[in-house]
């Protein structure tokens, strides 16, 4: 069946550089003569048939903007399978013939139910600032986030000089130690402790004392979320160590500002990447790059359990602290 109209949806947790892959699908459906239907507010607004034929014009000048011009959510309703029929009957009245879904790990999984359960076309884009999918390198968002991570890390970096303390900067990433280690990295952070690699709070205190011992006036940790609580952090290893800590949690900032050029060029690329293989036919595919090449993974392969060795990044750390 040929592709006329494709419905383009953003949903999870927003991602700088979500609007340069909206307009990549719109630019790439005009060129290829097929209708882009944006579909607002995710899979809730798919409920709720919020959706307006996108035009070649509406998506100039997004791509410099964070956050996404579709609005994005999480749906639990979409999760069941009255809701998930709803939301086929609802895309066939709209004749919308195939749909891409940015989003994370959970978004990927509602687009492999509508393309292997009730067989509407579907290509899911990596849009999330974990970077926690397979079948690609990076995510869309990732790397605007390492960025705005990294800028408070700096400015914390002059506090902590200062006044020589220890700090500890919650990063987010969900289960994903990936921006954390490399803010971390980046930062010039004393240690870094994330979801995948389990960690001792005497050894923690134990590398600060001997950090101290060493000569150092100050230490940052940065914690990924997904890793502890910084705060219950920061009160024992005041009381093993008897140094005075602060905590920051960056939080949705990370989420924010102006997408950085990888992110851009990469939403604009995946955007296109999606329309040409909806086209050709294909489905049920996550579309990522590797070593900067386009790259298609199964749906189930690009969700599952994102996992990655970041033993010599860890061991780097220790050896630049
Ligand atoms: P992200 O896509 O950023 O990982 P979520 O995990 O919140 O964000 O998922 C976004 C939305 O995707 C959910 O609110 C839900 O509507 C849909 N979704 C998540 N998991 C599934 C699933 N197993 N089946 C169908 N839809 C799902
Ligand atoms: O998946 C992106 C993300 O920002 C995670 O890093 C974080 O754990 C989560 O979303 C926060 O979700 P919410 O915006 O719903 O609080």
């Amino acid at each position: 069946m040929a592709i006329k109209k494709i419905g383009v949806l953003t949903s999870g947790g927003d991602a700088p550089g979500m609007n340069a892959a909206i307009r990549g699908v719109v630019r790439a459906g005009f060129n290829h003569k097929v209708e882009i239907a944006g579909i607002f507010r995710g899979y809730s607004g798919l409920l709720n048939d919020e959706i307006k034929v996108l035009s070649h014009r509406s998506v100039s000048n997004i791509m410099d903007r964070g956050g996404t011009v579709l609005k994005t959510s999480r749906c639990p309703e979409f999760l069941t399978h009255e809701g998930q029929k709803r939301a086929v009957e609802i895309l066939h009245r709209n004749s919308i013939d195939a749909v891409v879904v940015i989003g994370g790990d959970g978004s990927y999984r509602g687009a492999l139910a509508l393309s292997r359960d009730w067989k509407i076309p579907c290509v899911g884009l990596p849009g999330t600032i974990d970077n926690d999918l397979n079948g690609t390198d990076r995510t869309i968002g990732s790397d605007t986030a390492l960025e705005t991570a990294l800028g408070a890390i700096d400015k914390i970096k002059d506090t902590v000089n200062s006044m020589e303390r220890i700090f500890i900067v919650e990063v987010m990433g969900r289960n994903c130690g990936y921006l954390a280690l490399r803010a971390a990295l980046a930062g010039g952070a004393e240690q870094v402790l994330i979801p995948e690699v389990k960690y001792e709070l005497s050894d923690v205190c134990q590398e600060i004392t001997e950090g101290y011992i060493r000569g150092k006036a100050s230490w940052i940790i940065i914690l990924a979320e997904g890793a502890g609580n910084a705060v219950d952090l920061a009160e024992k290893i005041s009381d093993l160590t008897d140094l005075e800590t602060r905590v920051v949690v960056l939080g949705h900032i990370q989420r924010g500002g102006i997408p950085t050029a990888e992110d851009r060029i990469l939403g604009g690329r995946l955007g296109a990447a999606a329309v040409d293989l909806l086209v050709k036919g294909e489905s049920g595919k996550a579309i990522g790059v590797m070593c900067d090449k386009i790259n298609m993974v199964p749906l189930d392969v690009a969700c599952q359990p994102y996992k990655f060795d970041y033993s010599a990044d860890l061991k780097l750390i220790k050896t630049l602290t």
